[in-house]
């Protein structure tokens, strides 16, 4: 199967390969720019002025709950790592295809997974869509080529859990528990971190295709960071939303898990990325979740009688494949788990 890359650049493609075009809802075509998603001060968050931090807290508990989607600006990860890392994956994209093609993956859970479309044995429509998926925690996978590659996501994946464990604190407390709360419950030290490198090479017809179709994100917390060009829209209120990332933000998503860890309190928001005929949009995701084979259900101090679970107890692992089986088809995971 060619990468949409290589399609791209091997044609000078005027229309699209009938496999890609995906039959859209009119609806799902509007989007609004009415809205701005919430922003998360990072040194608010971790200030050491009791008022200042727990002000912080509280916005971040309102974001989790109301959008579960927030920019964190002010944060500990340096612009230049950033723009380092957003290097890296570029180049590693503009390898050769038979460089690339060692890498290529075939199961979830292989260490490391080059790849196009979501599954392409489930995908009725081709995506329009490149990606690299390494798992870098507990340990650490990457590619070899090209040089320098690896020393550079392993700095950045460093950060990014470093991030998280802060986020992580917050929310915790936003909950009324304990700071270390969800850490420990979650065993995070030994936490699941996936690492996902998306690659949306230009596209003649944007609007017949879908870079990635509606879904919820697996795990705890997702950070994501891109290059200059959008793509990411966000469904709030039953609306289209498109994003406008800042730089040197990120994009933090509050993931299934949390969810199911918060009982439905934390919403584990619908998103999708669209194509562009501009150029060639990176963006760099990390899951974090629980240890593979963690068994996660609602936390007992937010059920009550009146609130019992809604979500099915399941393993990480078993999630994961749940979600990976089938086609992304807009609706959240979550609801194969529903009580
Ligand atoms: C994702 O949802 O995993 C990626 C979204 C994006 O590329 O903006
Ligand atoms: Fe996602």
């Amino acid at each position: 199967m060619s990468s949409v890359k290589e399609l791209v650049e091997s044609n000078s493609l005027k229309s699209v390969p009938s496999n890609y075009v995906c039959i859209k809802n009119p609806e799902d075509s509007i989007f609004y720019e009415t809205e701005n998603i919430p922003t998360i001060n990072f040194s608010q968050l971790t200030s050491s002025n009791p008022n200042e931090r727990s002000k912080a807290i509280q916005q971040l508990g309102e974001a989790c709950r109301d959008w579960g989607f927030f920019l964190l600006i002010n944060h500990s990860v340096s612009e230049t790592l950033m723009e380092k890392v957003l290097r890296a994956c570029q180049s590693f994209f503009d390898l050769t295809e038979k460089e690339k093609r060692e890498y290529l993956g075939r199961e979830l859970f292989d260490p490391i997974r080059y790849g196009t479309s979501f599954n392409v044995t489930v995908d009725k429509t081709l995506l329009w869509r490149d990606y690299l998926k390494c798992h870098v925690h507990p340990h650490f996978n990457a590619p070899s080529k090209p040089p320098g590659f690896s020393e550079t996501l392993e700095e950045y994946i460093t950060k990014d859990r470093e991030l998280v464990e802060e986020l992580l604190k917050g929310i915790s407390l936003s909950l009324g528990l304990e700071e270390n709360y969800i850490h420990k419950k979650m065993n995070a030290d030994l936490g699941s971190q996936l690492l996902v490198i998306n690659c949306y090479p230009p596209c003649p017809k944007p609007e017949l295709v879908m870079g990635l179709p509606a879904h919820t994100d697996h795990g705890l917390l997702t950070l994501l960071m891109q290059n200059e060009l959008e793509g990411l829209q966000i469904q709030h209120s039953g609306k289209w939303i498109p994003v406008h990332p800042l730089p040197n933000s990120f994009l933090v998503n509050t993931g299934d898990h949390l969810e199911i860890l918060t009982n439905g309190k934390y919403k584990s928001l619908v998103h999708r990325a669209v194509a562009n005929t501009k150029g060639t949009r990176i963006s760099v995701g990390t899951a974090h979740g629980p240890p593979l084979d963690h068994v996660v259900e609602p936390l007992p101090e937010l059920v009550r009688d009146d609130n019992p679970p809604s979500y099915q107890a399941i393993k990480y692992r078993d999630y994961m494949k749940l979600q990976q089986n089938h086609e992304l088809n807009g609706k959240s995971c979550l609801d194969r788990i529903r009580i």
